[in-house]
């Protein structure tokens, strides 16, 4: 393996010096994760080499951003194998520190507070959850910081990569580093899709064979709207939700068409008179015991 694995800030930073100096390089690219890496985080892990000359993947389950201890506990580990995919994407460093590293003196009494933003839709089922992302977001952004200057010496370009997956969380991220001037270029990746049109994620490996063919119908019905929406038909949002609510293993928490940078609800007459602009559609749903969240762009 070519890949690195580095658990303190230190020695992150000594290797980013090294590796940008060694290659001549100009930018680094950040991949924050919490692990348990499929080809949704492949996908990030790509985009950032094809664009940086030295990237660094993070991999801690961060504590803060979990409301239940025994989520935090069942959350996968799986460090190898997700070493193993980063390396296939030519990832060179990977920085897995342990929670005294990232906390060292307990839990921060100073933290990130996400707002309105962050109150709506996931922040409504899981309170405290984007407060404790942005915070440990603020942390890795600073802990990624290029080691030392562009080969030129000049300051060596930085960005960070983030899913689609969780556009509440690439709203509030993008919103964080505007608002607090952080040196660092937000890039999105878009949203990787099993065969079937089931957005990867994590929390799929914990749905039965039965739970994770009723969970199609999340995409099914945003693919509907997406239709509508380049028709530039009526969104017809009450027909989709209907289509949702006939999979009896499926218990929808929220379904609408936001705004993508606010998250607010577009106007009614949106979704009642033909589609024309931008916009996302968000879904959330319980399938069985696992809750499962997607989302659409829509561009007409
Ligand atoms: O999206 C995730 O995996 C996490 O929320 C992140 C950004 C790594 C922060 O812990």
């Amino acid at each position: 393996m070519a890949i690195k694995l580095v658990t303190t800030v230190a020695e992150l930073r000594k290797e980013s010096a090294r590796l940008l100096a060694e290659k001549g390089g100009s930018s680094q690219g950040l991949v924050p994760t919490m692990g348990a890496l499929h080809s949704g985080h492949a996908s990030l892990a790509r985009t950032a080499v094809a664009e940086n000359d030295v990237v660094v993947a993070t991999i801690f389950v961060n504590p803060l951003q979990f409301g239940d201890a025994v989520d935090l506990d069942r959350y996968p580990r799986t460090l190898e194998a997700d070493m193993a995919l980063l390396d296939a994407e030519g990832v060179d460093l990977v920085f897995a520190p342990d929670v005294d590293e990232v906390y060292p003196g307990g839990q921060p009494l100073v933290r990130v507070t996400s707002g309105p933003l962050g109150e709506k839709w996931e922040g409504a089922s899981r309170p405290g959850h984007f407060d404790g992302a942005l915070t440990v977001v603020a942390k890795l952004l600073h802990y990624g910081l290029p080691g030392g200057p562009a080969a030129d010496g000049t300051t060596a370009a930085y960005r960070a990569y983030f899913g689609q997956k969780d556009a509440q969380q690439l709203a509030l991220v993008k919103r964080m580093v505007a608002d607090l001037n952080f040196p660092v270029e937000i890039v999105p990746v878009p949203i990787v899709r099993s065969e079937d049109g089931l957005a990867l994620s994590s929390r799929n490996r914990f749905l039965s064979d039965q739970e994770r063919e009723a969970a199609l119908v999340l995409s099914r019905a945003l693919r509907l709207i997406e239709s509508r929406a380049n028709a530039h038909q009526p969104l017809d949002l009450d027909s989709a939700v209907a289509l949702v609510d006939s999979q009896p293993l499926v218990e929808l928490d929220y379904f609408d068409v936001v705004d993508p940078t606010t998250l607010e609800p577009l106007a009614e007459n949106c979704k009642e008179t033909p589609f024309r602009g931008e916009g996302l559609a968000i879904i959330a749903a319980k399938v069985g015991p696992v809750r499962l969240i997607d989302n659409i762009p829509l561009d007409s």
